[in-house]
């Protein structure tokens, strides 16, 4: 952790593992891409799912999302375009696929799918 309102985020995508510091106020997608590194996104609005990423340690805050369910959040997904560091992240990007079909198995919401 870099002082108390920033955070480290390691982010395993398809081309390497990429981290930088994000502030707990600034979305994780933003940051990312302040700091090079290109994601997928469509609606910056936590609707779509195209930003989706799979958490696989520390915690967020994803009350900015438009359309994000308990069912995401115990499955361990995360949609980055609307998402806030709580801690230290690692997380591994270019889930959407998987969150679609994680929402499609249960009934909920699976734009694009
Ligand atoms: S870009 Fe659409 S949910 Fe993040």
């Amino acid at each position: 952790m870099k002082g108390s309102d920033s955070f480290l985020v390691v982010l395993e995508t398809p081309k390497g593992e990429r981290s930088f510091t994000c502030h707990r106020n600034e979305f994780i997608w933003n940051a990312a891409a302040h700091n090079g590194i290109n994601l997928p996104a469509i609606c910056h609005q936590g609707r779509c799912l195209t930003c989706a990423g799979r958490v696989l340690s520390g915690s967020f805050d994803q009350s900015s999302a438009n359309s994000y369910f308990p069912e995401d959040r115990a499955a361990g997904f995360i949609l980055l375009c609307t998402a806030k560091p709580c801690s230290d992240l690692r997380l591994r990007t270019n889930e959407q696929h998987l969150m679609r079909q994680h929402r499609a198995k249960l009934g909920l919401p699976a734009p694009y799918l």
